[in-house]
């Protein structure tokens, strides 16, 4: 079950063949962090994780952001030795077996089909806010919110997803140069916020510090992980990048610590000057993020707490005297989110790719438009589904979905990082996880804390989801799968390539 393995040195040579330009430095690597790393995280689920925690929010930015630190660690010793595409899941082929690398790859679909359909969310929420607030008018609730969250759809919402989709079809790739724009865009953005929020600081607001709890600090930290998402950019740049030995982890850790700092100062700013105290039913309980009920709250209340907001950050400066400045940000937030939405589409081709190429998939996924050369079926198809998923569901639901995704895998590379070590202790590690006896486990123990505080919907979705996996792999992956045919293909033009049909075996 266990012994399909992807031969290392397969996949290498593959790699060996592509030898890209190694031109990035540390600096670069960090935007680059920064860049897939900043976006509805801190922008908007802001207020869910204060609904969830209050001001112990605070923690559970420290908690989610030092869980990714050390799961970044194992990432990047991998990354840096097997600098092919497809990530988590091509290191779990390498050194698990097909198997979990199959319930891997299914898992980062959630991760980036999923997170996309969050961001969408997202973006939906800080632009209708904009253009309610600069244009005074009014636009129903019905048509730019999902029927969990007191509306019938979410139009803009899907209306992102298409417009990116159709930019992935044409072939859009985002250049260093627009998101370095974009980075600037996003920190001018938080730095604004921090230096109108912090001085009008009220220490009272911080009291209580937990009102539900250090459970509801752990929730909170499951919930908020998603804000971290979007490092493991840095590490597939391993293959460019120069003495990633030393880059390689200043570009991952730096990029996740200064993205700590800047949460740790915005939520500050937004417990201090307005509060972030969870809106609370009859009975004193915390309403959970998302429901009916904390909609139907909200409204009673007329929306006058963070927590109900859909644009947490926007909300705040217009609270505190700073309306044309919560537009900006506003503003901010609509030009740059689009980028991660993109980047996790992308990121989703990429593993369907990867694993059509594998035959694990239907090679009919990855056929390629003839003029744009991209494959357009499948991100279509992707698309349809983002699209669907932003229309109809709460930002916070899909969020902690994504992250069960992204849970497993960074389980799976932490326990794949420690085997290699293991089976396979002489082979060359361009970098090389520090402590590891210390630092796999705390990741893989780390990924399973978050886990567990998930809310027991999104578990169990996960559980779904995964149930379906073993189905599909059962029932077609497996008597179609290259490696188990004894077909290892080394893909000598370019590792990242969509995959082509594969001719039929003798
Ligand atoms: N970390 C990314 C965000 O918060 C996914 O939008």
């Amino acid at each position: 079950m266990f012994g399909r393995v992807k031969p290392l040195d397969a996949i290498l040579a593959t790699a060996e063949k592509k030898s890209l330009h190694r031109s990035l430095g540390a600096f670069q690597l960090t935007m680059l962090g920064i860049g897939a790393v900043i976006g509805t995280g801190i922008f908007v689920l802001t207020a869910e994780a204060a609904q969830k925690a209050g001001p112990g929010m605070m923690l559970s930015f420290v908690i989610a952001g030092f869980v990714c630190a050390v799961a970044a660690l194992c990432y990047a010793e991998m990354a840096a030795m097997v600098t092919v595409s497809g990530s988590a899941y091509t290191y779990s082929y390498a050194v698990m077996g097909e198997l979990i690398a199959w319930m891997v790859g299914w898992a980062l679909i959630l991760e980036y089909a999923v997170a996309a359909g969050a961001v969408s969310v997202g973006w939906s929420g800080y632009v209708v806010g904009l253009v309610e607030n600069a244009f005074h008018i009014d636009i129903p609730d019905m048509l730019v919110r999902g029927p969990y969250d007191g509306g019938v759809i979410n139009l803009p919402a899907m209306l992102i997803a298409s417009l990116v989709t159709g930019l992935l079809v044409i072939g859009t790739k985002e250049s260093a140069t627009v998101n370095a724009v974009l980075v600037a865009i996003k920190v001018s953005a938080l730095t604004l916020f921090v230096i109108l929020s912090v001085p009008v600081m009220n220490m009272k607001n911080f009291e209580p510090f937990m009102p539900l709890g250090f459970s509801g600090v752990g929730a909170a930290a499951a919930s908020i992980f998603f804000a971290y998402v979007g490092f493991d950019a840095v590490s597939t740049a391993a293959e460019e990048t120069k003495n990633p030995q030393r880059n390689m982890p200043i570009g991952l850790i730096g990029s996740l610590a200064i993205c700590t700092v800047f949460y740790l100062l915005v939520a500050a700013g937004v417990i201090g000057s307005v509060g972030a105290q969870p809106v609370m039913d009859a009975h004193g309980i915390g309403l959970e993020p998302g429901s009916r009920e904390l909609a139907a709250q909200c409204a009673s209340i007329g929306d006058q707490a963070v927590v109900c907001s859909k644009e947490a950050l926007a909300w705040t400066l217009r609270e505190i005297g700073w309306p044309q400045i919560g537009n900006l940000i506003g503003l901010a937030a609509g030009l740059a989110l689009p980028s991660v939405i993109l980047m996790m589409m992308f990121g989703q081709t990429r593993i369907f790719f990867v694993m059509s190429r594998d035959g694990l998939l239907p090679a009919a996924f990855s056929k390629i438009h003839p003029k744009f050369n991209t494959p357009h079926v499948i991100t279509i198809l992707t698309g349809v589904f983002v699209a669907l998923f932003s229309a109809f569901f709460p930002v916070g639901l899909l969020a902690n979905i994504s992250n069960s995704g992204t849970l497993f895998a960074f389980a799976a590379v932490s326990v794949a990082v420690l085997i290699l070590r293991r089976t396979e202790p002489s082979r060359h590690r361009p970098f090389r996880t520090p402590a590891i006896m210390v630092t796999a486990p705390l990741s893989f123990l780390g990924c399973l804390y978050l886990f567990y505080k998930l809310d027991v919907k999104s578990q169990m979705l996960f559980v779904v989801w995964a149930a379906v996996g073993l189905l599909v792999y059962f029932a077609y992956s497996r008597s179609r799968s290259h490696v188990g045919r004894g077909t290892v293909e080394v893909h000598e033009e370019d590792a990242d390539a969509p995959p082509q049909p594969v001719p039929p075996l003798p």
